[in-house]
């Protein structure tokens, strides 16, 4: 149980950074750098204000994404809610997105966890009717538009749907451009340029074979959210529907188990939907598959033994985003993100699964050090995992996370 002074500040800081207007109400990532309403970023933060006791908040930040869902059931990746194209990161806005106020790509789909956090907290039964069959609709999209005949992994079309923005393992899918100084950030923009092209319609964007990448980080969210969604649609008396998304979750699970498996690393890669390779790149989604349900106990202690490694993922402060003994490794991601650094994020995620698996002292143990974290450096971005040293943005939302660890 956090200190009630972690809880406090926690609460102080999602104040600070909610935004609201006539028709929207959510909780900026950041009030500086980043304004604005990530998919992925408002799902944390309704789970953080749910734990903290703030369900009417959490129950707002979700009916604010899922009103901007598109009426095909996609949920924006980004959505410039009220102050949008004003605001002074405009520059951001693509001219060529078919809905300036919308992104035209996703993020991982987290939302369904924040739904299963927030009945959890309320019992909320008009809520939940509310809302299940919205988030349910997102997940459809997901599996229509983004699954492919031969597995039920969903893919990302760019680096940014996988919230990973530029986790080494990408850089070589991305071609010859992220070689260049800030070539990433030049790549991702080329990148959404020829999916502009395509429509952003995935049948278009696969025949071209531009990138298409089944990320195991989204996958294991996709899987999580499919669970969540079963056993919500149980409370909701619609045995068929929940069985139904159990059975699909069920088989997300073990395609990553099968499919994204190297037995020689013991660890989980992304494929390269392209050439249905592995991406043999080690990074904090390899280790993602613990927070998934019915990891054989074989698999867990594979996980477990990298999680605890001194020379991998148990720096001082876990969890890097990418192995200590990686060459991409770099402790202060100042150019590039996801390269190195730890984020609070991921190691709710983590700690959940070791949690689920019944590795408690080691869940206490990151527990204990995530929250080192924040007493040392605050809410930031993210962090140096060596030494603790915040980076990015302060004051960062989804870190507050830790207050509920
Ligand atoms: C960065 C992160 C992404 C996050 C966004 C807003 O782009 O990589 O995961 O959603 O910032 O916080």
């Amino acid at each position: 149980m956090a200190s009630p002074s972690l809880q406090e500040r926690a609460r102080i800081l999602l104040d600070k950074n909610i935004k609201s207007g006539q028709n929207y109400f959510y909780t900026a990532p950041s009030l500086r750098k980043y304004p604005h309403q990530w998919s992925w970023d408002s799902s944390f933060h309704a789970i953080a204000n749910s734990c903290l006791g703030r369900v009417d908040l959490a129950q707002g930040e979700i009916l604010t994404l899922l009103s901007s869902m598109c009426s095909d059931g996609r949920l924006p990746h980004l959505i410039y809610q009220g102050q949008g194209l004003t605001h002074k990161s405009s520059h951001w806005i693509r001219w060529y997105w078919p809905d300036p106020y919308r992104s035209p790509l996703v993020q991982p789909p987290v939302v369904a966890l924040a739904v299963q956090k927030i009945w959890e907290q309320s019992e909320d039964l008009p809520f939940l009717k509310e809302i299940l069959p919205l988030v349910e609709k997102h997940f459809g999209w997901l599996r229509v538009h983004r699954s492919s005949a031969n597995s039920p992994l969903v893919s990302v079309f760019s680096p940014w749907e996988s919230g990973l923005d530029h986790k080494p393992g990408f850089d070589r899918l991305l071609g010859k451009l992220s070689r260049l100084p800030l070539g990433l950030y030049i790549a991702l923009y080329w990148l959404e340029w020829r999916l502009s092209k395509c429509g952003f319609e995935e049948g278009e964007i696969r025949r071209r074979r531009y990138f298409e990448v089944k990320e195991v980080l989204f996958n294991v969210f996709y899987a999580l959210g499919l669970e969540a969604l079963g056993k919500l649609f149980l409370v909701l008396g619609d045995r068929s529907k929940a069985e139904g998304l159990a059975r699909l979750s069920q088989e997300v699970v073990t395609a990553i188990l099968e499919q994204c498996y190297d037995p020689a690393a013991q660890l989980y890669f992304d494929i390269d939907g392209r050439t249905w390779t592995l991406v043999r790149e080690p990074a904090i989604s390899s280790l993602s598959p613990l927070a998934l349900p019915g990891l054989p106990s074989s698999r867990r202690e594979e996980l477990i033994g990298h999680l605890t490694s001194k020379g991998e993922f148990w720096s001082c402060f876990p969890i890097p985003s990418v192995p200590l003994s990686s060459p991409h490794f770099r402790a202060r991601g100042r150019l590039y993100l996801w390269r190195g650094p730890t984020w609070i994020n991921i190691n709710w995620l983590i700690w959940e699964g070791l949690k689920r698996h019944g590795y408690l002292w080691l869940a206490d143990e990151l527990a204990h050090k995530t929250k080192k974290l924040v007493e040392l450096s605050g809410f930031r971005e993210y962090y140096d995992p060596l030494t603790g040293r915040g980076g990015g943005e302060r004051d960062f939302s989804w870190s507050t996370l830790a207050a509920i660890m």
